[in-house]
């Protein structure tokens, strides 16, 4: 298929983009790309590849901005119910951390999700991911972490297993059994950082081995923070994910700094997530309540943004809401947050080589916005710019929260 026509290709080829380099784009006016079988066979303008490939079924990208599909790299997609109650709450002045540790918070998913079958999780899930899918994503890491006992956690990951395998979009699996203090060890935590290190990490890796034995083992994240896993219990979990050959993430400095972004540097973890309150040794914080993303880009990180879907924190669904925040409240453009949503979320989830850019190898995903410039993406909030997703060669034509085959 000849994919033709496009008033901009976004290219964003030649890999992740750290500190200053990030935002380039490498644009292709009137672009057009070749897609066989899956893969993206050819990348050049529309008049070059109308000659090279004279007899190849055409679709028209219609003088609109033809991209690569959003990675999302953080999300803690699979839950049971809502915490409505608790953002009233929440509003009206309570702590996040305050609520959690008067049992509600994480705690409460943490209840109506043990109670909720298979099916019921797949069932509430699956519109979650239908809609990510209809905003553009076409990768998204999802993290279990609503069990936090054995059984629960392994039910998550099967759901998760049969919802990669039903679904159009593509998930990379995170075990987060370290998301909370299981509500049995409330006054043991070390207990549960036991648990964790020494069970339930051997028993997913024999049961990931028989479950899902061609995928790559799941990556293995720990929500460190003052009243969740301490930086002791932290390491002491992530040492053992690494030893038992899971690749680590971790969410780091989101409320308090304890160290959490230089263990996950010092562990050479896939990604540091969050970094909220990220300390002025190495990067700096400014007194705000936004990632200092300008700083970490001034220190030469590699900037990825996420959703970070979840019913507590953030229920956002949309690559593109973020783009739109944090051009405003990050003060990044529109090009950095394009890159840090395909390139480099793709960079923090290793998948860099197969995903999150339009380079002949690549894996087809790619998204048709129904806008000329790029730079309407960012500047236009709370409508949805994609017109067609194309994940793996497939086109879908994207309806309001809905998708269908074209
Ligand atoms: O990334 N911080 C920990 N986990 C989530 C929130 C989860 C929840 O509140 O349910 C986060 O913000
Ligand atoms: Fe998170």
């Amino acid at each position: 298929m000849l994919i033709h026509s496009a008033s901009q290709l976004l290219t964003l080829a030649g890999g992740p983009q750290r500190g200053h380099a990030l935002g380039t784009l490498g644009i292709i006016q009137k672009g057009a790309v070749v897609v066989r079988d899956e893969k993206i066979v050819a990348v050049g303008t529309t008049d070059e590849l109308r000659n090279a490939y004279p007899d190849e079924p055409t679709l028209d990208a219609g003088n609109c901005v033809l991209m690569p599909g959003f990675v999302d790299p953080h999300t803690h997609l699979i839950w049971a119910g809502d915490r409505a109650n608790e953002f009233e709450m929440k509003m009206g002045g309570m702590a996040y951390l305050d609520i959690l540790a008067a049992g509600g918070g994480i705690i409460s998913t943490v209840k109506a999700t043990r109670t909720a079958s298979m099916e019921t999780l797949i069932a509430q899930t699956r519109p979650r991911l239908l809609r990510m899918f209809s905003h553009g994503t076409t990768t998204a890491e999802a993290k279990t972490g609503y069990g936090l006992r054995t059984s629960t956690e392994l039910r998550l990951l099967k759901a998760l297993l049969a919802l990669d395998d039903e679904s159009p979009l593509d998930l990379a699996i995170t075990f987060l059994g370290a998301h909370a203090i299981a509500p049995e060890y409330k006054d043991n935590p070390q207990g549960y950082t036991d648990e964790v290190a020494n069970t339930m990490l051997p028993m997913l890796k024999e049961w990931w081995e028989t479950h899902a034995p061609r995928l790559p083992l799941p990556f293995v994240d720990v929500f460190c923070e003052a009243k969740a896993f301490d930086l002791e219990q932290s390491r002491q979990i992530l040492t053992q994910a690494r030893s038992l050959g899971f690749p680590l993430k971790i969410h780091a400095d989101e409320f308090a700094n304890i160290g959490g972004a230089s263990l996950a540097a010092e562990l050479g973890a896939a990604s540091a997530d969050h970094l909220v309150m990220t300390s002025d040794a190495p990067f700096g914080l400014a007194e705000c309540h936004y990632t200092p993303a300008r700083k970490l880009i001034d220190a030469d990180a590699i900037l990825a943004l996420a959703t970070d879907c979840n019913p507590g924190t953030t229920w956002n669904e949309s690559m593109q809401f973020v783009i739109a925040l944090a051009c405003r409240a990050m003060k990044l453009t529109p090009a950095e947050a394009i890159a840090a949503t395909t390139i480099n979320s793709a960079h923090a989830i290793r998948k860099a080589d197969t995903i999150g850019s339009i380079e002949v190898g690549k894996q087809a995903d790619m998204l048709i916005l129904s806008v000329p410039d790029y730079r309407q993406v960012g500047y236009r909030y709370g409508t949805n710019l994609v017109k067609q997703v194309i994940k793996r060669g497939r086109v879908y034509s994207v309806d309001v929260g809905y998708y269908r085959t074209a």
